[in-house]
């Protein structure tokens, strides 16, 4: 569990639908920079303050999903294959930027004296609003109040409205916007999961230019030639004439507006910010691409704009909802992990989701297996449309996984990068990197998931049958049928799940998970011929796919090694596993956590000790290949030897907790996983937020607490309540048809809102639900 100091559950309020901020606190400025940050999956805005903090200017930061900088990798010693280049998500112009000055003193809360400050962001709304009363050393008060949104209606739009009140003198007011190109300068750290960010001289100026109420930036990464678009427009609304000037040089762009107010006055700023990106030549001209936009979405209201934001969310909410009731914490901090995770998705089939979301630079941006294995389940049963475009992402990037591969002497197929935006592979680090061959069983996983839930064939037909058999053909490439243990298939030298054990023979996690995945190709070139002949012919010469090989992949499966300790019963997480020393957990001090910042890999390498779940994961994710007492076998043993150093473990554990019996368990883990980030249970969430333990809360309940699985295509239910937990309701989408289920202590409702009919089974009872007969309910079963 995490050792870090957790913050007090109520710094940021307990409203259900609001997180607060009350005061200005320096000390929390870059968690909270990260927590109260606006998404639309395409754009990214920390929640830093407009006028900024002194000192922390490293903190604000725009992200654009997709878009990155590629650095080479300085190895000290580098070796054949070796991953060869970084990419780092982009910084783009930060959009909310403003320098405000009173009679030409630029404004510093830091000095003088703040008398009020609140800040909400509405989860509900997805709007972000603060007021701040803050008194300067002359003794001149202002009255802030701002309102900004990343636009989810208008892909490209942010908007802020800034209100800003004399209230006590009379003076010049002056508002300085700026765009800016440079990136901030992060601190360096010995810290692996700290982005590096971009360098400035990736940064190429291609176009600046200002007037009196417009500006706009356009830049060019030298290393991935992206083109990095901004533009904004002002309005103001004053009690006297405002004079304005341009501000343009090669690295930003703006307006400074000088506002003269007589005490009580108020002036008024509205700004739209607009953003493009890509590799399009277009993009350098700003007049036929980006300029023209910013006419059109300057025209919209704020009250426009919010109501459109407001009516998304409603959508969202109305299905994706997770109800939580007896305990404010957690609802609260379920609501805002779906939120997060709604903001950072990328949309577009070209960008995913980050193990950061949009929130800040940890891990650089990189996407992984996070999403197939964690975040994408709660799209996949909420909006699949959303989950289609994380598999669709997998698709387009096939041609740089087969590149790969053949880095990796894999000569059939292709392996997806374990870190990655573009789709090149990115772990400077391979042992934890590009070891974790899993990602491709992954990935297949995540394509079976989907199309039973959604029954959509023609993305199998098109992409998803190509992606599970390419990702297929690698296994037996690193795997064989090994003579010394009666020719059953063994996958060497790799690396599971648990990044504390790295480079080891058959990884139980790996193994179970190919023999899935190898099953699956093989049943779905069945499938292929039977339902799209013609399809099928074309992607067997399109893959030179040698008619002997699915014959091989069932056999492989068939024989895969995966033994279980004979004297325990327990699963062996690798073949040296057991012969290694326990590491003692209890009696590590607490500052020494995460182990990986305080030993060196080695020494963590020689134990038994787990960073995260990895045996324990596959006994949920391939939940009916084990028995009930197996579960609880490998759950107690492993328990006791995992650190929870991953915010990827605490969710795992609390499903097959909550599985095998161990009630409180079950709670105590969810508990800390729900408010991970709200309470920085491991510290570092000002580098962004934990986007796969966002989708692991999510899980909890619907694996957890309700027990869902599917089982041979249909949904099964085990429901149970945890003590201090009066209710929980959720929606489940599935084969088309819209499920609510509402558990209480004694009982639960199901509910089919749309579709025809749905069967599903709760604990031995099964029950259709049809337009005639729409809701059962059942007692739970003890
Ligand atoms: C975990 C990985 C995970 C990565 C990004 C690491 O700490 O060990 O499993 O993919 O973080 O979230």
């Amino acid at each position: 569990m995490s050792r870090h100091p957790s913050l007090d559950s109520r710094r940021l309020g307990e409203h259900p639908w609001q997180i607060t901020e009350t005061g200005l606190s320096a000390e929390h400025y870059g968690l909270n920079a990260s927590l109260f940050a606006q998404a639309n999956g395409f754009i990214g805005v920390r929640g830093t303050l407009e006028e900024g903090l002194v000192g922390h200017d490293q903190e604000a930061g725009c992200f654009l999903n997709g878009i990155y900088s590629s650095e080479p990798i300085a190895y000290g010693e580098s070796a054949y294959g070796f991953a060869r280049n970084n990419e780092s998500i982009a910084s783009a112009p930060n959009p909310t930027y403003l320098q405000v000055l009173i009679d030409d003193v630029p404004v510093d809360f830091a000095q003088g004296e703040v008398l009020e400050s609140e800040r909400t962001l509405a989860m509900n709304t997805g709007v972000l609003t603060r007021r701040t009363l803050w008194r300067s050393p002359a003794g001149k008060t202002l009255e802030i109040n701002t309102q900004r949104l990343v636009s989810l209606h208008e892909r490209r739009l942010v908007m802020l409205s800034y209100a800003i009140k004399a209230v006590d003198f009379a003076g010049t007011v002056s508002v300085v916007s700026l765009l800016n190109s440079l990136p901030p300068v992060l601190h360096k750290t010995d810290d692996p999961r700290v982005g590096a960010g971009v360098s400035v001289e990736d940064i190429q100026p291609v176009a600046s230019a200002a007037d009196d109420t417009t500006a706009h930036l356009v830049y060019r990464l030298r290393s991935t030639g992206f083109y990095i678009s901004a533009a904004m427009a002002h309005s103001i609304t004053a009690p006297s004439a405002v004079r304005s000037s341009a501000i343009a040089s090669d690295h930003q762009a703006g307006v400074r507006f000088n506002i003269d107010l007589s005490a009580g006055e108020t002036a008024e700023l509205t700004k739209h910010v607009v953003y493009a990106a890509g590799r399009e030549g277009s993009l350098a001209a700003p007049e036929s691409s980006l300029l023209p936009e910013l006419q059109r979405c300057r025209a919209l209201s704020f009250a426009e704009m919010a109501k459109a934001q407001q009516n998304i969310m409603d959508d969202f909410w109305a299905t994706s909802d997770i109800v939580i009731g007896g305990n404010a914490a957690l609802q609260q901090g379920m609501r805002f992990n779906l939120f997060h995770l709604f903001q950072s998705l990328g949309r577009d089939g070209f960008n995913n989701i980050a193990a950061k979301g949009l929130t800040g630079h940890g891990y650089d941006g990189h996407y992984f297996w996070d999403t197939e294995i964690y975040i994408l389940p709660f799209f996949l049963f909420t909006q699949p449309d959303l989950a289609k475009n994380l598999l669709q992402y997998r698709y387009n990037l096939l041609d740089a996984a087969r590149r790969r591969a053949r880095d990796l002497a894999i000569d059939k197929g292709c392996l997806f990068p374990w870190r990655t935006i573009g789709g090149e592979e990115c772990s400077a680090y391979y042992p934890a990197g590009t070891a974790q061959y899993h990602i491709n069983a992954d990935v297949a996983y995540a394509v079976k998931q989907y199309h039973q839930a959604t029954g959509d064939h023609e993305f199998m037909r098109d992409a998803g049958v190509e992606v599970v058999l390419e990702s297929a053909r690698m296994w037996m490439s690193i795997g064989f049928f090994n003579p010394r243990l009666d020719d059953q298939f063994c996958i060497n030298e790799v690396t599971g799940p648990d990044e504390y054990t790295a480079c080891v023979n058959n990884n139980f996690f790996t193994n179970a998970m190919a023999r899935t995945h190898l099953h699956y190709a093989f049943e779905l070139t069945v499938w292929m011929q039977e339902h799209y002949p013609e399809a099928w012919r074309d992607l067997q010469q399109r893959l030179e796919l040698d008619t002997s090989e699915p014959a091989l992949w069932q056999q492989a499966a068939e024989r895969m090694y995966l033994p279980v300790d004979a004297a325990t019963g327990i699963h062996m997480q690798d073949d040296s596993f057991f012969n290694k020393k326990r590491w003692d957990i209890a009696s590590t001090p607490a500052e020494n956590f995460p182990l990986l910042l305080h030993y060196h890999p080695l020494v963590i390498y020689r134990h038994q000790v787990c960073k995260q779940a990895d045996t324990v994961l596959a006994m949920l994710l391939l939940s009916d290949q084990f028995t009930l007492e197996q579960k609880k076998r490998n759950f107690d043993y492993y328990e006791g030897i995992t650190t929870h150093d991953s915010t990827l473990s605490a969710c795992i554990h609390s499903i097959i907790a909550n599985e095998v019996g161990y009630a409180d368990k079950a709670l105590h883990y969810f508990s800390d996983v729900t408010r991970m980030d709200l309470d920085n249970h491991h510290g570092n969430t000002q580098h962004g937020i934990h986007t796969a333990c966002m989708g692991g809360a999510w899980l909890c309940v619907v694996q957890g607490f309700a027990g869902m699985r599917v089982k041979h295509g249909l949904l099964h239910f085990a429901p149970s309540l945890p003590a201090g937990m009066t209710e929980c309701a959720f929606h489940l989408n599935y084969q088309g048809a819209l499920l609510k289920i509402e558990i209480d202590a004694q009982q639960a409702r199901y509910e089919l809102i749309k579709g025809d009919q749905l069967l599903f089974s709760q604990g031995d009872v099964s029950t259709t639900l049809s337009a005639r007969n729409p809701n059962v309910t059942l007692p739970l079963v003890a």
